[in-house]
């Protein structure tokens, strides 16, 4: 497999082995966390363990730092080959290159610095530019070599409402959200911080399920490198929308019936 085919299917591999299964530790600690709860509640004990909130608290961070994560790197695949190696107008996009290197390091700081924040003010900060770096970064264009400009992440704008990228986007500021209102899900005796964020994250689990449908139907329409010029001609040709003949050259060196 060549290099350019393992970096496409480098993002979907990891989603795939790695971050699925987060969001499912999560989930069912999630789950446990809830039901031990209300049993407590109610009947004044529990046999679920009293560790299944902050294990889920645990995994919960790992997760928010994974989506954010397989959000960046599923962005920097298409923005490295479009403005670096199939660029055909290096000139114009090399500051716009460098500037997105710049969000990228920024939306990680931000990140980071989201972990350590100790007060509202900083955890609200941190999270909004976090957030604000993947928008950013989400809806940059490019000079292609017509000299005019198209966006550097497919957004599948189009079709907006079955979109990996929006989906994507939407799970991983949920994911941001989630850990910027930690101290406040333990602090608020109410509940109302608990009960939102479980509501929100029900929302989440629907986009993570989305986009295990709109990430594997991408991967059927994003061709292997020796595939890509007959799957182009599908594209140019519109052949999503209408009838097509497929016309493959022969090859001379395929032995005669
Ligand atoms: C798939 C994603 C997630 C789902 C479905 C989910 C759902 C839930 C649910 C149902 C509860 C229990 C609510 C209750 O007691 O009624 C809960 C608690 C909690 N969640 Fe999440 N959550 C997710 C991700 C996260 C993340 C990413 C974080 C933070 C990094 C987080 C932090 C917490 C905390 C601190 C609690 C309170 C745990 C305790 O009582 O000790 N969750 N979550
Ligand atoms: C938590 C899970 C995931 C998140 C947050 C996520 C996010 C993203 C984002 C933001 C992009 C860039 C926008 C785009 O090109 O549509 C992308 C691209 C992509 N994703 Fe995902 N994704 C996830 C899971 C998956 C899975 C499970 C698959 C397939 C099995 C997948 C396959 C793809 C493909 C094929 C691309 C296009 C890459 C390219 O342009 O060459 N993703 N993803």
């Amino acid at each position: 497999m060549s290099v350019k085919d393992f970096a496409t299917i480098l993002h979907p591999a990891i989603a795939v082995f790695y971050v699925f299964p987060l969001i499912g530790i999560t989930t069912y600690y999630a789950w446990q966390a809830r039901q031990r709860r209300l049993q407590a509640k109610e009947q004044g004990k529990s046999k679920i363990p009293s560790s299944a909130g902050p294990e889920h608290l645990k995994v919960g961070k790992w997760l928010s730092a994974s989506v954010v994560g397989i959000t960046l790197l599923g962005m920097a695949q298409p923005i490295i080959k479009k403005l670096v190696i199939d660029s055909q107008n290096w000139p114009a996009n090399a500051t716009r290159f460098f500037l997105i290197v710049g969000f990228f390091i920024a939306t990680i700081a931000s990140l980071v610095l989201l972990y350590r924040a100790k007060t509202p003010l900083w955890r609200g900060v941190f999270a909004t530019l976090c957030g604000a770096g993947l928008v950013i970064i989400g809806f940059q264009n490019f000079q292609a070599g017509d000299g005019n400009f198209y966006p550097l992440v497919f957004r599948r704008d189009f079709e907006w409402q079955v979109s990996h990228f929006y989906y994507g986007l939407g799970a991983a500021m949920l994911m941001i959200f989630s850990l910027a209102i930690v101290p406040d899900i333990y602090k608020d005796r109410q509940h109302r911080w608990r009960k939102a964020h479980a509501l929100l994250n029900v929302v989440a689990l629907l986009l993570f399920i989305g986009q295990g449908f709109t990430g594997t139907r991408d991967l059927l329409e994003v061709p292997l490198s020796w595939q890509q010029p007959f799957v182009e001609q599908l594209y140019i040709n519109n052949c999503q929308q209408q009838p097509c003949q497929v016309i493959v050259p022969e090859n001379p060196e395929a032995p005669a019936e």
